[in-house]
């Protein structure tokens, strides 16, 4: 049976694109795959604990030597690479904070990077659905400036994912920060999150895989 690992990690609740993207995403995989299971996790509203010493070096002990504090440091993370590796594919909503990702998303990252996943989870598809409130393309002043994208998709490949794909949408700040008010950028910013909705819908036309 098929399974979507669905994540978000938006401060934000009902004003958040990357929730409204991922939600759609979801959607549309539940039509496709009416017999599917999803696992949902919302990072922000359920944060994973950051790794600690305890947490970090008890994967290095064999099991039976384990402290019952490292044991249950171990479980943490466990639980959350298990429901990386039933999945088929990992849909994350990635916002954009400070020109990196959401603390909270790299808290869940730290976790499941480990023997049980490096270089492993080249099976699985990983969509990462984004919003960022400025302008980033191709001429802008600050191209190059989102250190997330680069970041995951580096961070990926160590765990055997060459083909992760990324749709954002941006400009969201446009109609919301005193900065960007007076640019005029409404539209562009409607456009920018048509235009990733649009993008998901394509993904479901042209990848077999999504499908069951
Ligand atoms: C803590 C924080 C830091 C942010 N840093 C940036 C940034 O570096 N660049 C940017 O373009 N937008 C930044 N933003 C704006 C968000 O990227 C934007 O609001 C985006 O839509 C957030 O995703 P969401 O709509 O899913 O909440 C930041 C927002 C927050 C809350």
């Amino acid at each position: 049976m098929r399974h979507l690992l669905h994540l978000d990690s938006s401060l934000r609740g009902e004003g958040s694109r990357s929730r409204k993207l991922s939600a759609h995403f979801a959607d549309r995989w539940r039509t496709e795959n009416p017999d599917g299971i999803v696992t949902y996790r919302d990072l922000a509203a359920d944060p994973v604990p950051h790794l600690d010493d305890v947490a970090f070096f008890a994967q290095f002990v064999a099991e039976p030597d384990r402290t019952p504090e490292q044991a249950a440091a171990m479980a943490v993370g466990t639980q959350l690479i298990e429901e990386v590796l039933a999945a088929d594919t990992v849909l994350i909503g990635l916002p954009l904070y400070n020109f990196g990702p959401p603390s909270t998303f790299k808290a869940w990252f730290d976790r499941i990077v480990s023997q049980r996943t490096a270089g492993k989870l080249g099976d699985k598809k990983f969509v990462v659905v984004s919003a960022r409130g400025g302008g980033y393309g191709p001429g802008t002043p600050r191209e190059g400036w989102d250190h997330r994208e680069p970041w995951l998709r580096h961070a990926l490949t160590s765990l055997g994912v060459e083909d992760a794909i990324f749709i954002d949408a941006e400009l969201t700040l446009a109609r919301e920060s005193p900065n960007m008010i007076p640019l005029d950028l409404g539209a562009a910013e409607d456009q920018s999150l048509s235009d990733a909705l649009a993008a998901i819908d394509n993904l479901f036309l042209t990848d077999k895989s999504l499908r069951a």
